[in-house]
């Protein structure tokens, strides 16, 4: 079994994004700008925002982080997403989810400027995506694909069984390892919550991509000898030995699944890191199609 390490991965990609935005700079260019819309106080959101406001800073970007109470309305929020569109020192920006009830999700990524869409989440990337077109690819598949390119997982013609539907992972990821590409030119079998049989479905996948949040959801006896698993479940647990009070706990039983994987993501350490390497990768492109 060997590792597909994330931190590490994610490590090289961010100084690869740093050199670049050396480079950037040094032909008169502003650096590279992220801002980020975080509604409430979400405690695993928060966390992730700091990190990928951290991130920006460790690479050169700019950042702005935007906080707004848990109270704001749908056309107050979709008022501060119109200011962010206008803003010309902003190349990209997201809106971290999940938003609080009283807003509709769809409806704030639709206001969103796709050409500032740095987490890909607007149906215009997501579209232009599926057909092979330049888009910003959401960071979490656009992550777990650049980790499974720099260890050189072998995609085409395997069975790759992807765990969850969601929006920003389990589709997207269907999609991406389905097209004609490396990686990609899989075989996609999605498997939610109406899939029947899904152990026995699970157990005949070459690669599994675990995206459902439900700890430890699978486990040893569900996989083959040889599986490259890629497990996106950050769930946390109460952990009272922790400083945190928690641990996260991935959606891949470790114990028993690594002993017969040919490549395992751990968590965390996996697909994290990359997630946020990604969204700078997205926010660079951005910064260089300005004024395009
Ligand atoms: N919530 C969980 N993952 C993500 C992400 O990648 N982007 C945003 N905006 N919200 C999230």
């Amino acid at each position: 079994m060997r590792l597909l390490d994330g931190k590490e991965t994610s490590q090289q990609l961010r100084n690869e994004i740093a050199e670049e935005v050396e480079k950037f700079v040094a032909k008169d260019n502003r650096p590279p700008h992220l801002a980020a819309i975080l509604v409430g106080n979400n405690g695993a959101s928060v966390t992730y925002i700091n990190a990928k406001i951290k991130a920006c800073e460790e690479v050169g970007f700019a950042s702005t982080l935007i906080r707004l109470s848990d109270t704001i309305s749908q056309a107050e929020l979709i008022n501060e997403v119109k200011k962010l569109n206008a803003d010309e020192s902003i190349d990209g920006f997201i809106v971290q989810l999940p938003l609080p009830d009283q807003i509709r999700e769809d409806k704030v990524i639709m206001a969103i400027d796709p050409k500032k869409d740095v987490d890909g989440f607007h149906p215009q990337n997501l579209g232009r995506m599926a057909l092979n077109m330049h888009a910003f690819v959401p960071a979490t598949p656009a992550g777990i694909v650049e980790l499974l390119d720099r260890y050189n997982i072998e995609t085409g013609g395997k069975h790759c069984v992807v765990l969850g539907r969601s929006h920003i992972v389990g589709l997207p990821m269907s999609i991406l390892m389905s097209r004609n590409a490396y990686p990609g030119n899989s075989t996609v079998t999605i498997c939610h919550s109406h899939t029947r049989n899904l152990p026995d479905i699970v157990r005949s996948a070459d690669i599994i991509i675990a995206a459902v949040g439900r700890p430890k959801f699978v486990t040893g006896d569900m996989v083959k000898d040889g599986v490259v698993v890629v497990d996106v479940g950050i769930t946390r647990v109460v952990d009272t030995s922790k400083k945190s009070g928690y641990r996260l706990v991935g959606d891949v039983d470790f114990d028993t699944v690594s002993p017969k994987a040919a490549f395992i993501t751990p968590v965390p350490g996996g697909v994290g890191p990359m997630t946020i390497a990604s969204l700078l990768k997205n926010t660079m492109i951005a910064a260089r199609r300005r004024g395009v």
